[in-house]
């Protein structure tokens, strides 16, 4: 059995092993892409490979593909590239969309995370100021998929520009630029076994973009600075790898058939809305996040309370909060998402962890009331 169960790919995903072979190759080659020598041309030659990669992964065109050093940096350059001061944005998005945002108007979702549509629309046709509407492909607690059609149907109606955040979806279900017909999309590596510090904004032709990181020409003057080749060759292995493996539902599924069977008070968030195949967000009723995480993770078991942020300290899931959950139930919901290594022991072993978790805490409250 391995030393611990790894479900908290909505954090990171484990680097994949052709991926990392893919980064040492690059750097024991070495070569910046922009030389004109044979070492600047063979790393410039990864750089490209790469590209077509992770363009095929979403429909793009390679020319279409921005390299950034991940997906925060691709939701800021969206946001600022645009051109617009007006944004509006669903009330569920990543903080990179949400501090990144001037001219901010949230959208409100309903109790499954889902944008209105509605009030979207109303927003839009309340002022003629040009304007950019972003929307995340699936969320990354509850792994709620957001109507992206349709907004874009709503956006379009008024004139405005669109940019999605993919970053949970690209690599887990398919994703196709031309498909949802958004202008911007961003991507991150290390959602989907590439490695950390690089993704892209995938930037579809003629839509307007203005460079914020200005110096070098790379990027087709789009994103300047000396490429992260390693990072980069990584990033195309496990589009690659990913766009031929992409998951199912069975195991959430059962998974959460077997969480509900254990605590029946439990509730899955966005249950009956469409989600993404690895995420699970659910509550153990009375027994907070941090508690679950802490158990779970003395049982060999990661995974997340809510969203994991940089200072390790759990914050209440504004996500939770938007969709009308209270802030008490909200405290007690755990992520639980699988990638491309997990196995069915792993959700096993998370299954009997949380029962026994479970009953352990309801068996000291009994114990409690007597002694009272
Ligand atoms: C939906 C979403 N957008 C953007 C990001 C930021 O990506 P990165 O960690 O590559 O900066 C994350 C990371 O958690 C995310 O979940």
């Amino acid at each position: 059995m391995p030393a611990f169960a790894y479900l908290d790919h909505n954090a990171t995903s484990p680097l994949r092993p052709a991926a990392f072979d893919a980064m040492a190759e690059a750097l024991r080659a070495g070569g910046n892409p922009s030389s004109v020598h044979r070492a600047g041309r063979a790393a410039r030659a990864g750089v490209d490979k790469a590209r077509g990669q992770v363009a095929a992964l979403v429909g793009a065109l390679p020319s279409e593909v921005v390299f950034t050093s991940g997906g925060t940096e691709a939701n800021n350059a969206a946001l600022a590239g645009a051109g617009c001061k007006r944004m509006l944005v669903s009330a569920v998005e990543h903080d990179s969309v949400l501090k990144a945002a001037t001219g901010l108007e949230i959208m409100p979702v309903d109790g499954n995370g889902i944008v209105d549509l509605g009030v979207l629309e109303k927003s839009l046709a309340a002022s003629a100021e040009p304007a950019l509407v972003s929307v995340m492909f699936a969320n990354n607690e509850t792994g709620v998929l957001q109507p992206m059609a349709d907004v874009v149907r709503v956006a379009r109606a008024a004139g405005a520009l669109v940019h999605c955040d993919a970053v949970q979806g690209a690599g887990k279900v398919p994703v196709d630029l031309y498909g949802l017909g958004v202008d911007y999309l961003s991507l991150s590596a290390h959602k989907f076994g590439g490695p950390s510090g690089v993704g892209a904004l995938v930037v579809r032709s003629g839509a307007p973009f203005v460079a914020d990181r200005l110096g070098g020409g790379q990027e087709s003057n789009r994103r300047a600075g000396t490429e992260n080749v390693a990072g980069i060759a990584g990033f195309g292995v496990a589009a690659s790898e990913a766009r031929n493996g992409l998951a199912t539902t069975d195991w959430r599924d059962q998974l959460e058939a077997a969480l509900l069977k254990i605590v029946p008070a439990a509730r899955v968030y966005g249950a009956t809305a469409g989600r993404l195949p690895n995420t699970t967000c659910i509550s153990m009723p009375g027994v907070r996040a941090e508690t679950q995480v802490m158990a779970l993770d003395l049982a060999g078991i990661c995974v997340s309370a809510g969203a994991a942020c940089s200072s390790g300290k759990v914050t209440r899931s504004a996500v939770l909060l938007a969709m009308g959950v209270e802030p008490a139930e909200a405290e007690t919901a755990l992520r639980i998402s699988f990638g491309w290594n997990t196995c069915f022991d792993d959700i096993e072993r998370l299954i009997a962890a949380w029962r026994d978790l479970y009953i352990r805490v309801t068996h000291s409250d009994i114990t409690h009331a007597r002694a009272a």
